[in-house]
């Protein structure tokens, strides 16, 4: 009896172990994209090539679909990839280099209309906080890339949360 207990304990600490690593597993750790390289094409290629963003965390509270805000679609689904949340809570509320956020936006249908993603590279654009901007059709075709001011100076309002709006990044996810 005692040699089975303990290893009955083994059994469900090591499934437990299994389990929880096992989503994470799906998500590659891959080298932050530099600004010689970046470009609309090489966000699309890390997110849906390199990695897949539908394997991204999501923040509990914004989880699945979510309603939106104009101009982004009627409803919404954000995905963070494991650099920007691995780091959460981030004190000084600023995304590390390689943080990848990715939203879909549906119609009021629930039709995937278009990709947007912000992708945090290094010295890119140091005023608006190196945030490379990119915009997706469903098919992958970019729309708007680099610094679209019509993105920034909306995400501007959040500034002190490093533009982004959906969550406090010093607070756990
Ligand atoms: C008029 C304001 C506005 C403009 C312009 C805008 N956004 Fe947003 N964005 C929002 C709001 C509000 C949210 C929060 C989620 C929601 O309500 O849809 C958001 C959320 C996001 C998110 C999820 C991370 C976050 O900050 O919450 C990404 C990624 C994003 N926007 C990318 C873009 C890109 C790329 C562009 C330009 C092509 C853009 N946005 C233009 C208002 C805007």
């Amino acid at each position: 009896m005692k040699l089975i207990v303990p290893g009955g304990w083994l059994i469900i600490l090591f499934a437990g172990l299994f389990i929880s690593c096992s989503n994470k597993a799906e998500e590659p750790y891959l080298e932050p994209l530099q600004k010689s390289e970046v470009s609309g094409n090489a966000i699309w290629n890390r997110i849906t090539v390199e990695s897949s963003f539908k394997n991204y965390s999501e923040w509990p509270k914004d989880s699945g679909l979510q309603p939106g805000q104009s101009p982004h679609g009627v409803w919404h689904r954000v995905f963070a990839n494991n650099s920007l949340f691995d780091a959460l809570p981030v004190a000084d509320s600023t995304a590390p280099e390689g943080s990848l956020i990715v939203k879909e936006n549906f119609d009021s249908s629930k039709k995937l209309g278009s990709i947007t993603v912000m992708a945090k590279v290094k010295g890119y654009d140091p005023e608006s906080g190196d945030w490379y901007w990119a915009m997706f059709d469903p098919e992958g075709k970019v729309l708007k890339e680099g610094s679209p001011g019509g993105c920034i100076s909306c995400h501007a309002g959040m500034r002190s949360n490093d533009f982004v709006i959906i969550n406090p990044l010093d607070m756990a996810p």
